[in-house]
């Protein structure tokens, strides 16, 4: 039997899967790792924190399952997006990586449209500059920290640098490149007109493969310390909403998903390369060889029902610990008592400002239409329709850009609820389905690992092999009727309300920001 390992380092801490060639889970372990905010609008992580992560959780699911290391034929690498890390010449680590939700780079932002020219930097990479995007963090370590920008020698992102410490290789992959801004997204190359033009050396850039490509393999050092086999195969692997969307059976046009963990993402798979006129979804490389994908990307979607749940629902807290139930489940069934469309009650789930549809670090959540009728199972109600709102946001962007939309795989906690596809099929206005193992972006990864090892023929006979659905929400003519009417309300409210969000964000700034 071959065994294909995928590794996912996120935000919160680093998952290894080991599944089989039937893409059966075998063990999984996970080990989380802190997040530094040391200042406002700061997010910082120390790479080699996701380095022992990752160490200690392979050794973990090689103990775990008993598997023979010999029988591993390869590993995938996914991670969190666009974090930069900056290495001097003999390969050490220059400074705590910058992460993707980092905001501190508005300014560079503005300068990186200036210099490049905006019409050169979409048509080149696809996509706006962005604060949570890898360029602007090389610029603003050259202008804040010039002692460290002088001993840099190489750029890598998160997964890459994890990739160097297994195998020794310095390398990336297409599908992570394509969230740097520097990189030419219809061509998967660098993109020399942007790297000259920002000044940034395009040596420092490492090579680029695409996702299935074998690109290093296991250290004998690192075979000691994990119990892996020195000279295992490591693919390039890919973004984390890249290997997630291989995962999800994202892997031929018109498919689509959308993942309501803490932020929400909807992902398109695309043939060929689409980019949203209005610049408000991303458009990248996708982890399928010569393909891409567009996404919106909310910040606050299961996490603003997170906050609900934390700041709001102490009471369902309390009473799930005493049932030894989850809150959400106490939640959701408020939610069920309520009416559909809450009587009028909007949401806006803008709790960490927004990306898409609204790239507006300002616009703030909102509880719209109050009155004296509503109570706590129409406001949990409303709060799940609003982030489902918004999700709808993305997914127009898609539709607008000519992507026959037939049925949406769910994924994330939101999926987990039945009410809550119910909610999505009804808003979408499309069947809602779900899938039968949902690994994250590890399964992904674990997958392209075994493209590249020949386990698999292909990302799409895998996904053929290996995605299976375990359920189908229809939408409800009436509810998709009650639910439209609403939405509109929903759209019109952000723009009506942006001079009141910048207002008072000046006005935090101005009597809170030592606070
Ligand atoms: C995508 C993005 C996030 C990170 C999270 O553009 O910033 O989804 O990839 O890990």
């Amino acid at each position: 039997m071959a065994y294909l390992i995928g590794v996912d380092v996120g935000t919160t801490g680093a998952k290894t899967l080991l599944v089989d060639e039937k893409g059966q889970k075998i063990a999984s372990a996970l080990v989380e790792y802190p997040l530094a905010t040391p200042r406002p609008k700061w997010s910082e992580q120390n790479p080699e924190d996701w380095v022992q992560a990752t160490f200690q959780t392979i050794r973990q699911v090689l103990t775990q399952s008993g598997v023979d290391p010999a029988e591993v034929k390869g590993i995938g690498l996914s991670g969190q997006m666009h974090g930069l890390v900056l290495l001097d010449a003999e390969k050490r680590v220059l400074r705590p990586a910058i992460l993707w939700n980092d905001v501190r780079t508005t300014e560079q932002c503005r300068q990186i449209t200036e210099q490049v020219g905006r019409k050169t930097l979409i048509a080149e990479t696809c996509n706006p500059a962005l604060e949570g995007f890898t360029a602007p963090k090389i610029l603003w370590v050259r202008q804040h920290e010039p002692e460290v920008y002088q001993k840099a020698r190489w750029v890598l992102l998160p997964k890459d640098y994890v990739r160097y410490r297994l195998t020794g290789e310095i390398a990336m992959e297409v599908s992570d490149a394509a969230g740097t801004l520097l990189f030419n997204v219809r061509e998967r190359r660098w993109s020399s007109v942007v790297l000259e033009r920002l000044e940034i050396p395009k040596e420092w850039m490492p090579p680029v493969y695409e996702s299935v490509d074998i690109c290093g393999r296991i250290t004998s050092q690192v075979a000691k310390a994990t119990g892996l086999q020195a000279g295992t195969p490591v693919v390039g692997g890919g973004a984390d909403n890249a290997c997630s969307a291989v995962g999800n059976g994202i892997v031929y046009e018109g498919r689509v998903s959308a993942s309501l963990g803490t932020s929400g993402v909807v992902l398109a798979h695309t043939d060929s390369v689409l980019v949203d006129p209005g610049l408000r979804a991303h458009t990248f490389c996708h982890a399928v060889p010569n393909k891409w994908y567009t996404m919106g990307v909310m910040l606050s979607a299961g996490g603003a029902f997170r906050w609900f749940r934390d700041v709001l629902g102490e009471a369902e807290i309390a009473e799930a610990r005493r049932q030894g139930r989850d809150p959400y489940e106490l939640l959701t069934e408020r939610a069920a008592r309520a009416p559909v469309g809450s009587e009028g009650l909007i949401f806006l789930p803008y709790l960490t400002g927004e990306r898409t549809p609204h790239a507006d670090a300002n616009a703030r959540a909102v509880y719209f239409g109050l009155t004296l009728r509503h109570n706590k199972d129409a406001i949990v109600r409303a709060t799940m329709e609003g982030i489902t709102y918004g999700m709808r946001d993305s997914l127009e962007i898609i539709r607008e850009l000519g992507v026959q939309v037939h049925a949406i795989t769910a994924t994330g906690g939101g999926a987990r609820s039945s009410l809550w596809r119910q909610i999505q099929a009804d808003v979408y206005n499309v069947p809602v389905r779900t899938i039968s193992q949902e690994e994250g972006p590890a399964f992904g990864a674990a997958i392209l690992a075994g493209v590249g090892a020949g386990v698999f023929e292909s990302c799409e006979a895998a996904a053929d092999a290996l995605v299976h659905y375990s359920s189908e929400t229809r939408p409800d003519p009436e509810r998709v009727a009650i639910y439209d009417a609403y939405y509109q309300v929903y759209r019109a409210l952000y723009p009506a309300l942006k001079p009141q969000f910048d207002a008072v964000s000046e006005l935090v700034e101005r009597f809170h920001s030592g606070a």
